[in-house]
């Protein structure tokens, strides 16, 4: 199947947008609509997809076998990238972080082995050196996370299907969604980081519309915080729209006390990227 034929046959796309209410926020006339990219797809969902296309859209077997990347045992990105590698025809590779685990760790692993992704489980000590094995060296190599120029190229999509706004929130993993929608986009943005990476993100080129939140990172990446869980839980229950603490649970909550602490001007219509992450 060809990537427009995937797009069109099995994508949601352009995502829908909603927009959701408190009485803090429209108080001050301030609008919050959310891009439901959580919505493209069950498992290529948020910004997978954005990130991900831009890959599979030029990739060729005349100069590589497949397509190989790197993630953590619980990686939306390696998913995205077995499923649609799966879908697509192309061999997909993933170096898993742990010699440990097994693809009966956990049914993420056991799915991304079953869509026929090869699965190589490396000591965490090599994994920061990022090795390819011999074996895959004909394969084009993507980032951890899916970073690169051609992921931020991915974000052009995104920002043309957005209404009308004035500020735009999303988080930050690696950058690369903040960072090509900043590039695609002449409104201000605002990239909550997640994890404690600040100094790597600003060795980026980074667009002069973007801002980084930093004040939100909750002491680690993905360390469990029973207040995130909780805001999480409320969330859901408030606006019907789900969210995880790890990525759309750190924005919505700097994005809501950014409303709440006078952060954001009166009458602001923004808009919220929902990256996804609710597998
Ligand atoms: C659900 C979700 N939201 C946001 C991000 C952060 O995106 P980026 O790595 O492009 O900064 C990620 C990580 O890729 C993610 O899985």
């Amino acid at each position: 199947m060809d990537i427009a034929n995937f797009e069109f046959n099995a994508l949601h796309l352009p995502s829908p947008i909603e927009e959701i209410y408190d009485e803090c926020w429209n108080s001050k006339g301030i609008q919050v609509f959310v891009k439901r990219d959580d919505l493209i797809h069950p498992i290529i969902s948020g910004n997978k997809w954005r990130k991900l296309k831009n890959y599979l859209q030029t990739f060729s077997f005349n100069t590589h076998s497949g397509l190989l990347s790197f993630g953590g045992a619980y990686s939306n990105h390696l998913y995205a990238l077995a499923f649609t590698g799966h879908s697509l025809g192309i061999p997909t590779v993933g170096i898993i972080r742990g010699d440990e685990l097994n693809i009966e760790s956990n049914p993420f692993l056991t799915k991304m082995n079953e869509w026929g992704m090869k699965l190589q489980f490396i000591s965490r000590t090599d994994y920061r050196m990022k090795p390819i094995p011999a074996e895959f060296e004909s394969y084009q190599v993507i980032a951890e996370g899916g970073f690169g120029r051609l992921a931020m190229q991915g974000m052009e999509d995104l920002v043309n299907e957005l209404p009308e706004h004035d500020l735009i929130y999303t988080a930050i993993g690696t950058g690369a969604t903040a960072i090509g929608v900043a590039n695609y986009s002449n409104k201000p943005v605002v990239g909550v980081l997640t994890l404690n990476n600040k100094t790597e993100i600003e060795e980026h080129k980074l667009p002069a519309n973007l801002a980084i939140e930093d004040a939100y990172v909750f002491g680690k990446y993905a360390k469990q915080n029973h207040e995130l869980d909780q805001f999480c839980a409320d969330f859901y229950v408030k606006h019907q729209i789900p969210i995880e603490p790890i990525y759309t649970g750190r924005m919505f909550y700097a994005l809501i006390e950014h409303i709440k602490n006078g952060h954001i001007a009166p009458n602001t219509k923004l808009v919220a990227i929902h990256t996804g992450g609710v597998k």
